[in-house]
């Protein structure tokens, strides 16, 4: 199990805040596919090694998770640079006490997001991004 660092939390909840995380998937036939990922507060990290995303209009990344439940997330800060690379199997759910509990925060909040599931990513890698000496080092 990777816990994930504090440092790499605290970049996470900016990065969701300023718009600036991206996640990442593949196709059966490995084509990739990336798109931008951050509304009211998702996706949001629980039990220290999980990133929760919520799926409002999701489609290619979706239907690759389907096909190929594996996933990377990249956020960074724009004024330091500092940034992180985040891997790890998922699990989608479209029910279940955690997805009723999310879908009706997001719905109190934006009644119009359709809230159609939550994607589990169980973090296993973490890589630096930020552009140096340490950038791509595994970090935990
Ligand atoms: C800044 C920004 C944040 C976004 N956040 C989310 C999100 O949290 N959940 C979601 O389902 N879609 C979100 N979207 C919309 C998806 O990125 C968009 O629907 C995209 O076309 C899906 O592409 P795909 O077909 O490759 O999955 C966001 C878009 C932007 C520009």
């Amino acid at each position: 199990m990777v816990e994930i660092p504090e440092d790499v939390k605290k970049v996470a909840l900016e990065a969701v805040k300023k718009k600036t995380l991206v996640i990442g998937t593949t196709n059966n036939k490995c084509i990739p596919n990336t798109v931008p990922l951050s509304a009211i507060g998702y996706p949001k990290i629980i039990d220290g090694d999980k990133f929760v995303i919520v799926d409002n209009y999701l489609y290619k990344t979706r239907k690759n998770l389907e096909e190929n439940p594996f996933a990377s997330l990249t956020f960074w800060d724009s004024e330091t640079l500092e940034g992180y690379q985040v891997k790890g199997p998922v699990e989608i759910k479209s029910s279940g006490d955690l997805y009723e509990q999310i879908r009706s925060e997001i719905k109190s909040k934006r009644p119009k997001l359709p809230a159609k599931a939550i994607v589990i990513l169980k973090v296993e890698e973490v890589y630096s991004v930020k552009p140096g000496s340490e950038a791509g080092k595994k970090i935990a």
